[in-house]
């Protein structure tokens, strides 16, 4: 889970929280309760209206047609009002309550897409997907049926009360002490299931991981022959959530239905046994027992409900507070501050001692100082985990270095909002990505019409366009989940020709060239030089072959830049560079050979 560093929200604090996104919507909302406190007032008056019918025409036989007929008129109506404006304010609740939660919804998205990079490190994507969906899903569900039902419930008790109050206040008094025992209940309820439904829902986010984690590793499981283990990892999370969910279903089923149930047979009991005591010493009218037992049982009614509805509010507490947590969760978060209006100098790079420390484990970089001037190619090489892909990171400010000063076209990276840096760069990742959708779309990233002359020009300069337009539908091709379809070495050229497109001031690649074969990536260097021209590349390679020509090679070795200048100078001398330079060319010469060698046996034979 996520590091926190405020007090855990409270079940109350949730409440008036998600009160606070319904602010937006509350024209809509307030109609609702005008539409539900007619629907409540007409319901009300129904049975009242049936005792008056009891009392004045039935009982004392006197059949006044007129006024009979006048008072079912009034029932009728006032049925019909009821079920309309029942119906309205239904319809108006609920569309207030999707609004609401596409807008926590949409917020949520928003507010992970501007996540540290780092946040998702400890965030599992999995995870992060079942925040999205099945927790706003419970909160639409809160929204559209408990918040309604709540409202509803109390607005129909306090009416029930007023009318038994109109009744006889000494019965009114008698069903007030209802109210304890209920919302006792209701108390203990809560504070039993809370933990029981927190666990429900840790365990649906722990196997929405394991599946994606499982589905995205799915080759490598089954090169290791993993599944049974995998599978036993999913069975423990599964007979977890088990687990939990029986113990709610034991809890619900015993508690919530017979209890109301049984308090209100008792009190059922309790208002007959009262009308007979008092009708030993005076006459007690058969409409008032009619209309009060229609009043108790109507009372009962929002009481069922409530508990039937408790449940998902319990569940909606829990996930309210996990979307609350992450919409809280502003670690790692820098303040943007404003854009500058001139960057149009030469785009220099500068770092000057530079530290970063991921977690709290080592130096990943360590005093790390370099200047790569603007519109020159300075290259980055070295051991892995040396600290080249670091440097990357720090550049696109997707972590945040500890100590030292990195500086863009002479102004440190802190001093511009990540946007204006970032637009400056164009990134091909070690790991390119490729998304859902077309070549063109996965090119021009912004999914608003892409220009398509720029996407081929782009795609060209890069040797990309000759394998697009092998494809049968060239351009518009879908290359597949995560771009299955595709080499990995037709990825890179993907994700060059996106930087390109993107038009940079300054190129950062990494490993970009390192899975493409010698022939093309003779090609892409050649249109590299050629679109170079002006820009500032920073390249990290572990192929030396492909930096020769750097006008500045950096070789780093732990976190520290410990050599710096052009191939011919760090061959010449001892060191990493030469070390690694003699090692490549040796292992070459053995590879050359060795085809040779394959050759003349095959010959042979
Ligand atoms: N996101 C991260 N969280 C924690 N540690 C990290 C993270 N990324 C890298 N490291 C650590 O930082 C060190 C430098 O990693 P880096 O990715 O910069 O190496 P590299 O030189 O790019 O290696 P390679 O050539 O294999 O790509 C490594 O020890 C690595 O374990
Ligand atoms: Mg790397």
């Amino acid at each position: 889970m996520l590091n926190r560093h405020e007090a855990p929200l409270s079940g109350q604090s949730t409440f008036r929280r998600l009160v606070t996104y319904s602010l937006p919507h509350k024209a809509r909302f307030l109609a609702a309760f005008v539409m539900l406190g007619i629907a409540i007032a007409a319901e009300m008056a129904i049975p009242w209206l049936v005792k008056t019918i009891l009392d004045e025409v039935i009982v004392p036989q006197q059949f006044d047609w007129v006024h009979l007929g006048l008072l079912s008129g009034l029932v009728l109506g006032f049925y019909v009002i009821q079920a309309v404006f029942q119906y309205f304010q239904a319809l108006t609740f609920r569309h207030g309550a999707l609004l609401v939660v596409n807008d926590v919804r949409k917020e949520l998205f928003e507010h992970v897409l501007n996540f540290p990079i780092r946040t998702f490190d400890k965030l599992p994507s999995g995870k992060l997907v079942s925040y999205i969906t099945n927790d706003t899903e419970s909160l639409r569900d809160m929204f559209v049926s408990t918040m309604p039902t709540i409202i509803q419930g109390s607005l129909r008790i306090t009416g029930i009360f007023i009318a038994i109050a109109l009744l006889d206040w000494r019965l009114m008094l008698l069903s007030l002490a209802l109210i304890p025992v209920l919302l006792l209940t209701m108390h203990w309820y809560r504070k039993v299931s809370m933990p029981i439904f927190d666990g429900i829902r840790g365990q649906i986010s722990n196997i929405n991981n394991n599946i994606s984690e499982s589905l995205q590793g799915m080759a490598l499981i089954q090169a290791f022959q993993q599944e049974k283990a995998f599978q036993d990892k999913f069975e423990r999370n599964n007979n977890s959530w088990f687990k939990f969910r029986t113990r709610s279903i034991a809890i619900d089923s015993l508690m919530l239905a017979p209890f109301t149930r049984l308090v209100g047979s008792v009190t059922a009991i309790g208002i007959v046994a009262w009308f007979a005591s008092a009708s030993l010493s005076t006459a007690v009218e058969i409409g008032t027992l009619y209309a009060f037992l229609n009043y108790i049982e109507r009372f009962f009614d929002p009481f069922r409900q409530l508990s039937m509805e408790l449940r998902k509010l319990q569940v909606a507490t829990v996930s309210s507070k996990r979307i609350f947590e992450l919409l809280d969760d502003k670690e790692g978060q820098h303040a943007q501050p404003s854009a500058f209006a001139d960057l149009t100098c030469q785009k220099d790079i500068e770092f000057r001692n530079v530290s970063l420390t991921y977690d709290e484990g080592h130096k990943a970089l360590s005093e790390v100082s370099f200047k790569a001037e603007g519109g020159k190619f300075t290259a980055i090489v070295g051991h892995s985990g040396s600290g080249k892909s670091s440097v990357i990171n720090l550049l696109m400010r997707f972590y945040q270095h500890q100590q030292g000063e990195i500086l863009v076209g002479g102004k440190p990276i802190q001093a511009m909002p990540d946007a204006q840096l970032r637009r400056l760069f164009g990134l091909v990742s070690q790991d390119p990505y490729i998304f859902s959708g077309s070549i063109l779309e996965n090119i021009d990233l912004s999914h608003r019409n892409a220009d398509k002359a720029k996407v081929k020009v782009a795609a060209e300069q890069v040797k990309a366009a000759k394998f697009i337009e092998r494809l049968s539908d060239g351009y518009d091709h879908q290359p597949g989940y995560g771009g299955s379809s595709l080499s990995t070495g037709e990825r890179q050229l993907l994700a060059l020709a996106r930087a390109l497109a993107h038009d940079p001031q300054i190129f950062l690649l990494d490993e970009a060239t390192a899975n493409i074969d010698s022939e093309t990536e003779e090609a892409v260097k050649a249109a590299l030089a050629n679109i170079q021209r002006g820009r500032t590349v920073i390249a990290v390679a572990h192929r030396l072959s492909t930096v020769q020509n750097a006008d500045q090679i950096l070789v780093m070795s732990k976190g520290k830049v410990v050599q710096s200048g052009i191939h011919d100078e760090l061959v010449s001398q001892p060191g990493d560079y030469r070390e690694l330079y003699l090692a490549q060319k040796t292992k070459e010469e053995n590879a050359h050979e060795n085809i040779n060698l394959g050759l003349a046996a095959a010959s042979a034979a």
